[in-house]
């Protein structure tokens, strides 16, 4: 049973959050968004799920991340988000930036997949129903599909925002040069990119390597880090074993043969790093992103308030010198 009043904190804008500006565009974002992939479907009790969907909210985290197929199981992520949207959130629809996405496999047969117009168009319906909303604020195609002429994928975005049912398009996981077809058929077509959504983390650095970030603000969109923690790698989480209930244990996005015994001593360097910051790691690890002002916003997942606390403090300090970085590039380039 869930409590049906919630009555958001007056000071949710005034207790620390900051906010960025999107690109070329009117849109700011929180410096930390709250992603729904894992922890909030089905399998997660609704009680700690919209504990934490309201506790983000009361800190002024206002932007929620969420995809077709994120649960588990497939739909749920949306489903749960759609009671607390019903139950708690409408009377501030309006202070919400809502995202979701399709490109990824979400139902059987050839039109549940990839970057066709049928797929998204209808995907996102379904999305909007699970979700208790009339539009959202931004949809992405999840990935580029090879397959699917981009002109086709693009076109589907395009046509979304017309009809209302999303305010801004943006894409996710494309390499440079179908992002570059995206942005120039979408900014042609009066729909301007808002946002490329990249996997970007201190162990991760294809998106500065493939020159990913400087393309989005060359053609005015902003950028948004999915897994800033690598799922959970950069914080204390693992420095001394696998724990129950963790993401590593699951053994399913995250593998327990990834974490090495040289990865573990490179975490145990870099928590030595953030210590004398006067940081915890996943602290750090957000802040080293956000250290770039061309990122807009980082989106965290979580699996308590906790944690969720802990990523908040982040946002205090995300200067590094440059003996910092050179330390953290000398472990991790
Ligand atoms: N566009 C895409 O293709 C794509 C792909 C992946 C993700 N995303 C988006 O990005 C969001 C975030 O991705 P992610 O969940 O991989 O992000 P992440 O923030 O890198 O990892 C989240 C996990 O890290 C652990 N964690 C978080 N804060 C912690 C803390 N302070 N101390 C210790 N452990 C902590 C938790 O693991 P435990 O659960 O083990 O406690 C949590 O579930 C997703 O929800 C989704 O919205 C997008």
């Amino acid at each position: 049973m869930i409590s049906p009043v919630f009555s958001a904190d007056v000071s949710r804008y005034e207790s620390g959050m900051k906010y960025r500006r999107c690109g070329r565009s009117g849109i700011l974002l929180p410096e930390i968004s709250l992603g729904l992939w894992q922890n909030f479907g089905d399998t997660s009790p609704l009680s700690r799920s919209r504990d934490m969907i309201l506790h983000a909210f009361d800190k002024g985290i206002c932007h929620f991340d969420l995809a077709n197929n994120y649960g588990p199981s497939y739909g749920s992520a949306e489903a749960t988000f759609g009671q607390i949207i019903q139950k708690d959130l409408r009377p501030y629809r309006d202070e919400l930036f809502i995202s979701t996405k399709a490109g990824y496999d979400m139902w059987p047969g050839p039109y549940g997949d990839k970057g066709s117009r049928k797929y998204l168009i209808s995907s996102l319906d379904q999305s909007l129903k699970r979700m208790n909303l009339d539009y959202v604020d931004i949809f992405y195609s999840h990935r580029y599909d090879p397959d699917t002429p981009l002109e086709e994928t693009m076109q589907a975005l395009v046509d979304i925002v017309r009809s209302g049912k999303a305010l801004y398009a943006g894409i996710s996981n494309y390499p440079h040069e179908a992002a570059a077809f995206a942005y120039s058929y979408l900014r042609e077509h009066d729909v301007p990119c808002l946002l490329h959504q990249l996997k970007y983390n201190i162990l991760h650095r294809n998106p500065e390597k493939e020159g990913l970030i400087d393309q989005a603000m060359g053609n005015g969109s902003g950028v948004i880090a999915f897994s800033p923690l690598a799922q959970g790698l950069l914080t204390d989480r693992y420095l001394k074993g696998i724990p129950a209930g963790s993401r590593a244990e699951r053994n399913f996005s995250l593998k327990k043969e990834s974490i090495t015994p040289e990865l573990l001593g490179k975490l145990e360097s870099l928590n030595s790093i953030a210590a004398k910051r006067g940081q915890s790691l996943a602290q750090m690890a957000l802040a080293w992103v956000l250290r770039d002002s061309m990122v807009t916003s980082v989106i965290v997942g979580a699996s308590s308030i906790e944690q969720l606390d802990d990523n908040l403090q982040s946002i205090g300090n995300t200067i590094f010198s440059d003996e910092e970085i050179e330390l953290i590039n000398g472990l991790t380039v």
